[in-house]
């Protein structure tokens, strides 16, 4: 027995706090746990809102929005284009020569500027002027090495526009916003054509001159980026500050009108919402202070943008519940999205024994100066339990997304064989015994290496054998933006005179 001596006027012992902090610790993990049976209706449930999002006037909570891009790269393409990536804390600027099959990208070059938070929350002319600057700043300084064979005659420079929000596309080049969210809010910018905004922004700098070819979402430039090198990428998806997927949709609705009979369609998949998605204290405390209540749900326990703010909103409960730090609470343990995911990623990747890491972080980031061993794996456990839940809910959107697309039989608890399928596409013989291969981008999947292991073992435990072998999950690297551009070299107005 631990026999403890303690009056009022003394700190909380040791033994009592810890136990009410492990209490909370079991608390959340059972609140955010996702068994096989819950990510299984998960799945289900994403197939079911697809299908129901596809139909015209289908009610659903996913957007299931046409993009218009019918065409997927095949390695031909060839010329100097451009990309900007616009979605996320930074924006990207990039420019790639294209070789064509035998040369693929001969030369690219980017660069990354970080948006300024007031603009995140100001006018459209304002963000876009700030961006067009920096766009005109670049195309300017293009060197030699990027000069084409009709260079001289090559006057206009044609871009591709990642914009990593949901947009209504009139064509594979306009698209009006439907909304913000990342942080972003810029009231003006609801229902404006996205592409007229930042055409009219470089028309103003008076700089080369840039023409947009294409307008895509990052999940489709994803998609394209990986097509490009692999013909059997049918699903992009970002797992970055946001979440979203996109697919090849081979059965198209009839509303929908495509010239090759197939079309990329941007989900949205940020929006989904299903009873079965396990909901914490701290993930209601956030909905409820975001700048974009009762949406996105799904997204909110995904995204890089919300994973510290949730282990933040359980450590500071710990905290004034059960003083794990030893109290006081630290001004910045109370401060919102004072912890970012790629704090908590290092602390997820601590694996010295004493934890040096993880107090390095709460020292820095809290400014809590010292921490005992115990206190430091109850963090660890938080952190693990967040990124886990994170990977496991985006393994089952992925499911999802297999069966609608011709996976359904391979369900794990499904016997049936390959020879007596039922399948939901019109072309069935097609994709049966075909891989599936999903590109990802996205600072969470790129450097949280054990987010991948979650990811892949929730996919296998969803899957059978033969399933789980046909589903190939990919990174692909900054796809998003030389997708962009090679979608833009795809629907060049002006291929002619850009050879190389
Ligand atoms: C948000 C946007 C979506 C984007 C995703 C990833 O969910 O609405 O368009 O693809 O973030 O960046």
């Amino acid at each position: 027995t631990v026999v403890i001596a303690w009056n009022s006027t003394q700190k909380a012992p040791l033994v009592k706090t810890r136990n009410r902090a492990l209490e909370l610790l079991y608390e959340f993990q059972h609140a955010a746990a996702t068994p096989l049976h819950a990510l299984r209706q998960i799945a289900e449930h994403m197939a079911i809102e697809m299908r129901a999002g596809l139909r015209r006037g289908g009610k659903s909570n996913l957007l299931m929005l046409p993009t218009y891009v019918e065409n997927l790269p095949d390695g031909d393409e060839e010329g100097l284009f451009y990309a900007l990536d616009l979605g996320g804390t930074n924006f990207r600027v990039l420019r790639c020569l294209l070789g064509g099959k035998d040369g693929r990208v001969l030369k690219q070059e980017f660069e990354e500027v970080s948006i300024p938070k007031a603009l995140m929350l100001g006018t459209s002319a304002e963000l876009f002027d700030f961006i067009a600057e920096r766009l005109v700043d670049f195309v300017s300084r293009e060197g030699e090495g990027f000069k084409t064979r009709n260079g001289m005659q090559q006057t206009v420079r044609e871009m591709g526009l990642t914009f990593s929000f949901p947009v209504k596309q009139q064509s594979v080049k306009s698209g009006a916003i439907i909304q913000w969210s990342k942080g972003f809010d810029i009231a003006d910018g609801v229902g404006a054509d996205v592409v007229a905004l930042l055409q009219s922004a470089i028309n103003r700098q008076r700089g080369p001159k840039i023409e947009v070819a294409v307008l895509v979402n990052d999940t489709v430039g994803t998609l394209a980026g990986g097509r490009y090198w692999n013909e059997d990428v049918m699903v992009g998806m970002i797992l970055g500050t946001g979440t979203n997927a996109c697919y090849v949709e081979h059965d198209l609705p009839s509303h929908v009108q495509s010239g090759s009979g197939e079309m990329i369609i941007n989900m949205e998949w940020g929006g989904f919402w299903s009873s079965h998605l396990p909901r914490t204290f701290a993930d209601e405390q956030l909905d409820k202070e975001s700048l974009n209540p009762g949406q996105a749900g799904y997204e909110k326990m995904i995204g890089g943008m919300y994973l510290g703010e949730i282990v933040r909103r359980v450590l500071l409960r710990m905290e004034k519940e059960a003083s794990l730090f030893g109290g006081p609470v630290p001004s910045k343990l109370k401060e919102p999205f004072s912890l970012i995911t790629p704090e908590i990623a290092k602390m997820h990747a601590d694996e010295s024994k004493n934890l040096r890491v993880v107090a390095k972080v709460l020292r820095d980031v809290f400014g809590v100066q010292k921490t005992d061993l115990a206190a430091r794996r109850i963090v660890h456990d938080v952190c693990d339990i967040v990124i886990m839940r994170s990977a496991r809910l985006a393994a089952a959107g992925i499911v999802g997304i297999f069966k609608k697309i011709g996976g359904e039989a391979f369900d794990s608890t499904d016997s049936r064989t390959l020879t007596n399928l039922h399948w939901d596409s019109q072309e069935p013989q097609q994709l049966d015994t075909k891989r599936i291969v999903v590109a990802v981008d996205g600072g969470l999947y790129e450097h949280c290496t054990q987010y991948r292991v979650y990811m892949r073992a929730a996919v296998n435990e969803l899957l059978s054998e033969a399933g789980a072998k046909r589903l190939q999950i990919v990174l692909s690297k900054d796809g998003s933006g030389i997708g962009a551009s090679i979608l833009a070299a795809r629907h060049s107005q002006h291929r002619g005179a850009n050879k190389i």
